[in-house]
């Protein structure tokens, strides 16, 4: 049975990025967006150099009929989007979230897109796959939404907070607190040690947290949700129950969010279910995530199962 706020009171949030990722990074913290700022060079992606060995090269492309498949994906209009920074930008110039899904998993998109880069909405973590560089701190902000920690967030995963927190309200489902959003690798390493002690082993610890370097929240792109009343707040583990756990579960998509473990997948993401732990993944794929019926983000990009490390 886990102790309710175990994961704040190990560490919780962490807004400085951590001293060992600002020391260690070795490609640096992403800048943040400035529309009025000229676009990045083709290689440098949101502050972050894009890696070649995350993409393929071009000399590889696909020849089909004289068609090269590679190069329908990656038009110019997605490059020009990629230079920009704009995570949705990209997916609507790759015709939406369904073609972006299915160009990525058709391997159409590897010589623009890649999965493991951190600084985008789109990037997958889990057991096999982690944050890399394993030390990535990005800017954060903090949401307008009511947090007892004074959570972090990625700037657009805040704002969409924000935006699906008033929904939740408005549409008398109550009000919904952030337990925790941001984590960086230090204050992550603090959360799975304690629930390492809480349950006794590291099998029972892998169940329900993410070794440090293989978290979303050290992506910023993760919340942790509460419901509450004004400023009193239930637990992560009464949030699934409550009305506005209810309300999340079905509108979370239409704000750019995914419930990432949700019952029955712990075989496929090696965690119990968390009706609290949302991803933000940007309106676009959310749309696609929910149209198309997916239980894991895993399944959604045609990945194995990662139930182990
Ligand atoms: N509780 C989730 C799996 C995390 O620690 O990231
Ligand atoms: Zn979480």
């Amino acid at each position: 049975m886990l102790v309710a706020g175990a994961i704040l009171t190990s560490g919780g949030d962490d807004t400085a990025g951590g001293d060992r990722a600002q020391a260690h990074a070795p490609l640096g913290s992403p800048a943040p967006l400035d529309p009025t700022a000229e676009a990045a060079s083709d290689d440098d992606v949101r502050g972050i150099p894009l890696r070649e060995e995350d993409l393929d090269d071009p000399t590889d492309a696909d020849e089909t009929d004289g068609v090269d498949e590679a190069d329908e994906f990656c038009t110019s209009e997605v490059t020009d989007a990629i230079a920009t920074g704009d995570p949705e930008a990209v997916v609507v110039a790759a015709g939406g979230g369904e073609a972006f899904r299915d160009g990525v998993v058709a391997g159409r998109a590897s010589r623009c897109i890649a999965l493991n880069h951190p600084a985008w909405d789109w990037v997958v973590v889990n057991k096999q796959r982690p944050v890399e560089p394993i030390d990535y701190a990005p800017d954060v902000i903090a949401p307008a939404t009511y947090s007892p920690i004074g959570a972090h967030l990625d700037p657009a995963a805040a704002a969409a907070l924000d935006a699906m927190v008033d929904a939740a309200r408005d549409a008398g489902a109550g009000d919904i607190g952030l337990e925790s959003g941001y984590r960086s690798y230090d204050t992550q390493t603090d959360s799975y040690n304690a629930q390492v002690g809480l349950r006794g082993s590291i099998a029972e610890a892998d169940l329900t947290s993410a070794r440090p370097g293989y978290s979303e929240h050290q992506l910023g792109l993760a919340a942790d949700l509460v419901a509450c009343d004004g400023a009193s707040c239930g637990t992560m583990y009464e949030f699934g129950a409550s009305p506005q756990g209810a309300w999340v579960a079905d509108n979370a998509w239409r704000y750019g969010w995914i419930v990432r473990y949700e019952a029955h997948t712990t075989g496929t993401t090696g965690y119990e279910a968390e009706p609290w732990h949302l991803r933000y993944v940007g309106v676009e794929l959310a749309t696609a995530y929910a149209e198309g019926g997916y239980d894991t983000y895993e399944e959604f990009w045609e990945l194995p199962a990662a139930p182990e490390y």
